[in-house]
């Protein structure tokens, strides 16, 4: 008997071609994520499951699922799993580091680009026929080469955002939760204690995970900390930012400019106090959306799938059981 698995969303490449042929294969047909009661609903009598950081996988879900042996999400970031669950019930998860590093890194660096240089106001001016002549002052923006980076979290993402900007000739500083003198020496990189590099910036680019510790990390206080000069850039999770905070401080130019993948909620209603600033640039988290990119973490994620369902290691595993 093949072991029955459980996917959340349609899967690029040959990912399902490749799971059918070990697995019977029942899956969300949708591109939307399956409401929580449905997956409630079809998760029961499945051993195995593959989801994405849209699908909420809580305790509930997995005693819904007595015969659940691995759960493989489709994405580096996890936030969405309940680890403590899962690990208390000997489930192992797994999840694609790496091969979306550049990718989302390239992505960091076209919103610090687009935000710095005004792009989308700038299409816009064209399109609505305003562009009557050159202008000595037409949409002047800020400077990037010479300015100072502040990356927060120097993990793959920081560290790849950073090779980038050292092309572009700006002063790099980082913060993270551990010092790392071998990164500093590599990339030419400067500790500063958050508030310091909050202070020195004029771009600050965020790349930490969702925990208890990240989860509001840029608040009213910190943007207190902030030039008003300086331009905010979110490719890592939306709650890393206190959207009200983001606004109040885009509206009252206590910053001057912020560019985010990801937002709080998550998608950004149209109607969002947010979406009504024209010194914000919001795109629909596509940080990893390249078409290889997905391709492998389809890949990554099916490997993660079978070799769990096998009783082996995943590998790329992020509890320990
Ligand atoms: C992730 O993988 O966590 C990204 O946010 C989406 O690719």
């Amino acid at each position: 008997m093949k072991p029955r698995v459980y996917i959340t969303r349609r899967l690029p490449g040959q990912a399902r071609e490749e799971l059918e042929a070990a697995c019977t294969v029942e899956m969300w047909d949708h591109d939307r994520p399956p409401p929580y009661d449905v997956l409630l609903e079809r998760i029961a009598g499945q051993e195995g499951l593959l989801c994405l950081l849209t699908d909420r996988i809580d305790a509930s879900l997995m005693d819904a699922a007595p015969g659940l042996r691995v759960i493989s999400q489709c994405a580096v970031g996890y936030d969405n799993i309940d680890m403590e669950a899962a690990t208390a019930r000997g489930i192992p998860v797994g999840n694609t580091p790496g091969v979306l590093t550049d990718a989302t890194a390239d992505l960091a660096f076209a919103l610090l680009l687009a935000a710095a240089r005004r792009l989308g106001e700038a299409v816009d001016y064209v399109q609505q026929g305003r562009w009557e002549t050159w202008g000595l002052t037409l949409l002047l923006g800020h400077a990037v080469h010479g300015a100072t980076l502040g990356i927060v979290g120097m993990g793959r993402i920081g560290q790849a955002v950073a090779r980038r900007a050292r092309g572009f000739d700006m002063r790099m500083l980082y913060h993270s939760r551990r010092r790392q003198p071998q990164v500093e020496a590599e990339l030419g990189v400067a500790y500063r204690e958050f508030d310091d590099l909050l202070r020195e910036s004029d771009f600050v680019s965020l790349h930490v995970s969702l925990t208890d510790a990240t989860r509001g990390l840029i608040d009213r206080s910190a943007f207190e900390l902030m030039k008003p000069s300086a331009i905010l850039i979110n490719t890592a999770r939306g709650p890393v930012v206190d959207s009200g905070a983001l606004c109040r401080a885009l509206a009252e130019g206590q910053i001057a400019y912020a560019a985010l993948d990801v937002t709080d909620p998550e998608p950004l209603p149209a109607d969002h106090p947010l979406m009504s600033l024209d010194n914000l640039i919001v795109v629909p988290h596509i940080g990893s959306a390249t078409v290889p990119t997905r391709t492998e973490m389809a890949r990554m994620a099916v490997r993660n799938l079978l070799a769990g369902l096998d009783g082996r290691p995943l590998p790329h595993q992020v509890n320990e059981l």
